[in-house]
């Protein structure tokens, strides 16, 4: 049997900002599409904030939500009430043989599962935001780019952002 994967995915500016006031900083539709592809058919996993932010569940995949709030639920979602059995659901679901789950955030949640992941899924945006949430800093000798891809709009002042996926030393 293959061991289940955890992979982070997340959209961060040029100085880690991923949110302001509990929503996403800038609007990039290819973004979501980005995200859309990478996550279905898979378990996410993400905080009871970033539920509340997105207002709803995610079809096509299994919805993780993480409280410590011991009655909250959530019509069509899985809640938690720790990070262990949040990837230990992930592991026991994986009825399919999908063998990844995603770690969606926030930033709360991207703290403390950091250390459970062995890939990155990061939208490298090339400027600079406000906000109030951040991705942590990652140890530069753990991790290794295996990817990289440019993208940018085609209207003048359009963002500029990277599709990356960092993979974690010693796992390829
Ligand atoms: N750019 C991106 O890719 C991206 C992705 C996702 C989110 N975001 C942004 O990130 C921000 C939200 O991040 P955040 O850090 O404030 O919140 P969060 O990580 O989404 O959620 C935090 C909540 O998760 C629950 N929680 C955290 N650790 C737990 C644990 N060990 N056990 C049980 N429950 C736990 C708690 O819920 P209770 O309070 O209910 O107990 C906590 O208040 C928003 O601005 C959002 O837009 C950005």
């Amino acid at each position: 049997m293959t061991l289940h994967r955890f992979s982070l995915l997340v959209a961060m500016a040029k100085n880690r900002v991923i949110g302001i006031n509990n929503r996403l900083p800038w609007h990039l539709p290819d973004d979501l599409k980005h995200f859309k592809s990478l996550t279905m058919g898979h378990a996410i996993v993400m905080g009871r904030k970033t539920y509340e932010s997105i207002g709803r569940t995610l079809p096509g995949r299994m919805n993780v939500i993480v409280t410590r709030q011991l009655h909250y639920k959530i019509p069509g979602a899985l809640v938690v009430n720790s990070i262990e059995s949040a990837l230990r659901i992930c592991e026991e679901h994986d009825t399919t043989g999908s063998g990844e789950s995603f770690i969606i955030g926030g930033e709360e949640l991207y703290r403390q599962t950091l250390v459970f992941c062995q890939r990155i899924y990061v939208t490298e945006i090339q400027s600079v935001f406000e906000g109030d949430a951040f991705f942590p800093e990652i140890d530069q000798m753990e991790w290794i780019e295996i990817e990289r891809q440019k993208r940018i709009g085609e209207n003048a002042g359009d963002l500029e952002y990277h599709f990356v996926v960092l993979e974690r030393q010693g796992t390829i």
